[in-house]
């Protein structure tokens, strides 16, 4: 630690609120030539504090400190020319860009005539990426990449700035393990050239042998800061979730809560599931009309579980019983003729067409029964709509405004009703209230709840720990592609569902 003798960056008092709620509560951080990172559960704080720093948000309350001078950022751009940069948890790219223009965005290269040289441009990218061995065309475009690609790509882009401070936020979500040792490699290189890092995470054994120190956030307020060498992970897990003792009386986010059928019947059993870097040996049964969670941090795995069930992922080994019997799907078309729906985590990719009306986007499942010998059925079309908008009740309740001009919420029980008809036995849903007011939440698992009251099973994956452990009637928690815990949400706290997560 001979090196941290400078202190770099202050973070002094910060207060944020969100509508009410403190997001920071007065917190104090500080950073030297060192890795520091910051670890909390979904909603503690982490990103908030390091968008205050990088002027993306404006603190209430707080002072900023850089090389000992007050400052304030009114702009991440700014941050950025007082030679701070961050690889945001949220991918902030052009994908119908090349790799060359997001990187460089306005620092091409330019011949003496003033045109872009866009060879030597494309040379200046390969050199940024080669620093992270990346071996990614400069010509290809940002959105065919796969996700941890463009997450390497921007931490390129983020290192080409040059920066005195570089912030991560959750970079590994997406990444391999070995992009991941590639990038904690790197991480160390670069500390080492005189940069200071802030790291965030949920990984904390990589946490625990990377940082110099380790702030804990819970609930907007800081645990304690201390050095990565005093740290046992015991210790840190209790610090993440907070003493039995300390517990605030829990909030009940989903109050919608009632046992539907009390059914033994298995509907889809899973056996011994396996795919390379992903799941290992998972099993578990879904039964009838039961809303079964799973969840875990970002890379347990779970949404791997939905996208084999429903056909897209095909590398796997195990089995799955649907009914009893061998369920071998090898497309989302299969799936759906088996009766199964799916809502993908990302609602704008792959779940709505925007274009398209609310009442076009309620039917797209429903297509084949509407369509009579190649025409539309009119009648039957106004029928479906009608008898799906009755159960979400929808606001406005117009079918033919476009969906996009709904809020997140309702955009979401539009995707979700469309898995309202007879044929549907089994409901994936992935991150289904991502993206939804948090009013809209409620109604989001009443809507779940009446499904399976008609009989529908219901697997529910996701990373919000209170919220699902609120609503299912069973929970299992993922780590690291295994099953590490099952949790009857009736008899005990959301937290110990979060410790089995991260452990
Ligand atoms: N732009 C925003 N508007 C409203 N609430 C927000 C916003 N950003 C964050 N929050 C809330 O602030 C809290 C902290 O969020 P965040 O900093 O993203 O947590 P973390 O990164 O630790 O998961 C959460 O309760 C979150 O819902
Ligand atoms: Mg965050």
């Amino acid at each position: 630690m001979e090196a941290m003798t400078q202190k770099i960056v202050e973070l002094r008092g910060i207060s944020k609120k969100f509508g009410g709620i403190f997001a920071l509560d007065r917190v104090n951080f500080d950073l030297y030539n060192e890795i520091h990172s910051i670890v909390g559960h979904n909603g503690a704080g982490k990103s908030t504090l390091v968008r205050i720093l990088m002027g993306a948000i404006r603190p209430d309350e707080g002072e900023i400190f850089l090389n000992g001078k007050a400052v304030t950022f009114d702009s991440p751009r700014e941050a950025q020319q007082n030679r701070i940069a961050m690889v945001w948890q949220e991918l902030s790219n052009f994908p119908n860009l090349s790799v060359t223009e997001n990187l460089l965005m306005q620092r091409f290269v330019h011949k003496s005539n003033g045109i872009i040289d866009w060879k030597a441009s494309q040379d200046l990218c390969t050199q940024y990426l080669l620093r992270l061995n990346l071996d990614i065309s400069p010509k290809s475009l940002m959105g065919k990449l796969s996700l941890a690609q463009q997450q390497l790509v921007e931490f390129a882009k983020a290192l080409s700035y040059d920066p005195a401070v570089l912030i991560l936020d959750e970079p590994t979500s997406a990444l391999s393990l070995k992009e991941q040792e590639i990038l904690y490699e790197k991480i160390a290189t670069i500390k080492a050239q005189g940069v200071a890092v802030v790291f965030i995470s949920h990984k904390l054994d990589e946490i625990m042998h990377l940082s110099d120190r380790v702030t804990v956030l819970r609930d907007g307020q800081k645990i304690f800061t201390k050095n990565g060498s005093e740290l046992d992970k015991d210790g840190l897990v209790e610090a993440i979730v907070g003493k039995p003792s300390e517990k605030k009386k829990a909030q009940r986010v989903v109050s919608v809560k009632q046992k539907s059928t009390d059914s033994s019947e298995p509907v889809i059993q899973i056996r011994n599931l396996s795919m390379e870097r992903h799941l290992e040996d998972v099993t578990f049964d879904l039964k009838r009309g039961e809303l079964l969670g799973i969840t875990g941090v970002s890379g347990s795995g779970i949404t791997d579980v939905g996208r084999i069930l429903f056909g897209i992922e095909l590398e796997y080994t195990g089995e799955v019983l649907l009914e009893g019997r061998l369920y071998d799907c090898t497309s989302p078309q299969q799936a759906v003729n088996h009766g199964l729906g799916y809502v993908p985590k990302d609602r704008k990719e792959e779940g709505i067409i925007p274009g398209m009306s609310v009442g076009d986007n309620l039917i797209l499942s429903t297509l084949r029964q509407i369509y009579d010998h190649g025409f539309v059925n009119n009648k039957t079309r106004k029928t479906v709509i009608d008898r799906t908008m009755d159960i979400i009740d929808l606001k406005p309740r117009d079918p033919e405004i476009t969906i996009s001009s709904l809020s997140g919420g309702n955009q979401q029980k539009v995707v979700m009703a469309r898995w309202i008809s007879e044929g549907t036995r089994v409901l994936i849903l992935d991150e289904p209230t991502r993206g939804v007011d948090v009013g809209a939440i409620e109604k989001i698992y009443a809507l779940i709840r009446e499904m399976t009251c008609m009989g529908v099973s219901v697997l529910v994956i996701s990373s919000e720990f209170e919220e699902i452990h609120h609503a299912a009637d069973r929970l299992l928690v993922f780590n690291k592609g295994k099953i590490v815990g099952e949790i009857d949400p009736a008899a005990s706290a959301w937290e110990e569902a979060f410790a089995l997560a991260i452990k």
